[in-house]
């Protein structure tokens, strides 16, 4: 979503701000634009991507203090009147905002002045012009404006008066300050951003302003109030955030897991190569009666397989929910529930207002996401950290994997806590299964030849699978949909003659796993009944399940654990069936990485 980066004190100001919304650029976006204070405003806007913006900025455009954005478009279309920075009629105000104003028409019919552009972000300009007429303070008429504000948002403001200032302020949108070297401090919506000045940031929470100079920080509250907030550092190296030699970040990330799993391996074992849980975590989910697992689109899904392993390994009745229905389909809650947030980036809007209505009702939770220090994570009673590395590609690849990973860990450490008898050596299996990663992932150009040969001409798909299979086509259906804008479906298998084989025709791309022995067969007669009707069928199945006819063979593992490995195969067909078609592989059309709007 919309991206928000600032800089103040330092020569080249530009190039920095300009880098900065690059590294923002996998947010997903459809506008950017840049201002510069120096003697006035100065302010460049462009539709479509940040090397457009980069171009018709004049090379001599440059200022003491400047802030730019990407916009994810909420109030208007991308045009270039509607991309940020916004200003106030006399042009002393320049703004940007990541969020969504919910009272901008209530507000706006009573400025009574007329608006170059559909955005609420343009309201909130001119109210603080409105604001500072009559207080004749920029600080105090900042401050009023964001008390009269309904909704999220993350914003940086210059006063072309005053190129000494920017001021900062942040509700339910994310947004972070970073400390310079006593010459220069900077803001953005993510530490990746910033990096390339600095791995010291300041967390804003919510209701919280920033008056930021060139050598001071001052935080304070919407009363005047002055807080104190120590930095932290930023755990991220600035080369993972680098593509490398790949082509694409998604293809990286992908090429990513089975590091990751090792990785995660050794962040929770000790040294007898027993799992360690931090007893907090182990504390906060012991005698809950149910666990809710909540997330969006990925994460929901690998939510879905997590479900499987809490319930079968620990056994703890367990609940999967997509964040955006919970408000409204509330399940009738147990006496002591656990919420579970599943949140790659940690700052999904909508899971985060089931995590604020879940505090209000005084229940627990307990966050697992890739990003430390993030809302969800901050947010939750304890945290578990994926340690994924960032995932920059809009597609969600290691994150998945991750989860499932960190989820199984988690269930593990449950049932042994509970005395429970374990049905494996986990810690011996991931240790396979990264292997068994390995071994797919060098033979990605079968990958290639498959998405040729399926899915080249077709204008649809179908995922079809049993037990854990049926939850991972789920999530094949979707990288492929989100990425090559083939219409793909996943279904469980039993579940096709219900309903979706009406619209099996000839050549129909059916992509089926057969990874799970106790029913296998089931899905191989689902297969048999597809490939009846006409549909071109390409089965992916375990060692030991697998026929001659079939596509691809993965080694096998683990029943339960097999979603760690037979996504792989979905991942790279999507990517491959994508690049087929020419598509933006890293930043799929209408979707941005870190949805921060509800
Ligand atoms: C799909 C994808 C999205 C995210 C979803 C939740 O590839 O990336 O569906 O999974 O927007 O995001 P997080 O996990 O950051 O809460």
């Amino acid at each position: 979503m919309c991206g928000i980066v600032g800089m103040i004190g330092q020569v080249n100001t530009k190039e920095i701000l300009l880098k900065g919304l690059e590294k923002l650029e996998y947010r997903g976006y459809d506008s950017a634009g840049l201002a510069f204070v120096n003697d006035g405003v100065q302010v460049f806007k462009e539709v479509g991507r940040i090397a457009a913006l980069r171009e018709h900025v004049p090379a001599e455009a440059d200022g003491f203090a400047g802030i730019g954005h990407t916009r994810w478009a909420t109030h208007g279309v991308p045009s270039v009147p509607n991309a940020h920075p916004h200003q106030s009629t006399s042009g002393r105000f320049t703004l940007v905002h990541n969020g969504v104003i919910e009272n901008d028409e209530q507000l706006k019919a009573e400025l009574g002045v007329d608006l170059l552009s559909d955005t609420d972000t343009e309201v909130v300009v001119q109210l603080i012009e409105k604001n500072f007429k009559a207080t004749g303070d920029v600080t105090e008429a900042f401050r009023k404006t964001l008390k009269a504000l309904h909704g999220s948002y993350a914003f940086a403001l210059l006063d072309s008066e005053n190129p000494d200032v920017i001021y900062v302020a942040k509700n339910k949108s994310p947004l972070l300050v970073g400390i310079g070297d006593g010459t220069f401090n900077v803001v953005a919506s993510d530490a990746m951003a910033m990096l390339q000045v600095t791995d010291q940031f300041v967390e804003l929470h919510d209701g919280e302003m920033i008056i930021l100079t060139r050598d001071n920080v001052t935080i304070q509250d919407l009363e005047g109030n002055i807080l104190e907030r120590a930095p932290y550092t930023a755990e991220i190296d600035a080369s993972d955030i680098e593509k490398g030699t790949y082509s694409h970040y998604m293809l990286k990330e992908m090429d990513e897991q089975p590091a990751v799993i090792r990785n995660i391996i050794q962040k929770y074992q000790n040294e007898a190569g027993e799992i360690t849980l931090d007893q907090s975590v182990r504390d906060l989910v012991l005698g809950r009666d149910r666990v809710y697992i909540i997330g969006c689109g990925t994460s929901y899904n690998a939510g879905l397989v997590g479900k499987q392993l809490i319930e079968q390994i620990a056994g703890i009745p367990t609940e999967v929910h997509i964040a955006s229905e919970f408000g409204y389909n509330m399940p009738l809650l147990t006496e002591k529930p656990l919420f579970l947030f599943l949140s790659q980036s940690g700052e999904t809007a909508d899971s985060r207002a089931v995590l604020v209505e879940a505090k209000k009702l005084g229940h627990r939770a307990l966050t697992v996401t890739n990003v430390q220090g993030s809302t969800l994570s901050r947010e939750a009673d304890a945290t578990l950290l994926l340690h994924a590395g960032p995932e920059i590609a809009v597609a969600s690849t290691k994150a998945y994997t991750a989860q499932i990973a960190v989820l199984s860990i988690l269930a593990f450490d449950l049932a042994k806590a509970k005395g429970k008898e374990l049905p494996f050596d986990l810690m011996k299996e991931l240790a396979l299964i990264s292997s068994a990663m390995d071994t797919v992932m060098s033979q990605k150009d079968r990958f290639q030849e498959i998405a040729d040969e399926y899915l080249k001409e077709s204008r649809n798909a179908f995922f079809i699978g049993r037990g854990q299979d049926a939850y991972v086509g789920i999530e094949g259906a979707l990288k492929l949909k989100e990425i090559s804008y083939i219409q793909a479906e996943g279904y469980p298998g039993g579940e096709l003659k219900h309903g979706p084989i009406a619209l099996i025709e000839d050549n129909t791309p059916v992509i089926a796993l057969v990874t799970q022995p106790h029913v296998h067969l089931n899905n191989r007669g689902n297969v048999k009944e597809v490939v009846a009707r006409g549909a071109n069928a390409c089965v992916i199945a375990s060692e030991g399940l697998d026929l001659p006819t079939d596509a691809f063979v993965i080694p096998m593992v683990e029943t339960l654990l097999s979603p760690l490995l037979s996504v792989l195969p979905l991942q790279l067909i999507a990517y491959y069936a994508a690049l087929g078609r020419g598509c933006d592989v890293d930043k799929p059309r209408n979707l941005a990485k870190s949805v921060t709007v509800e």
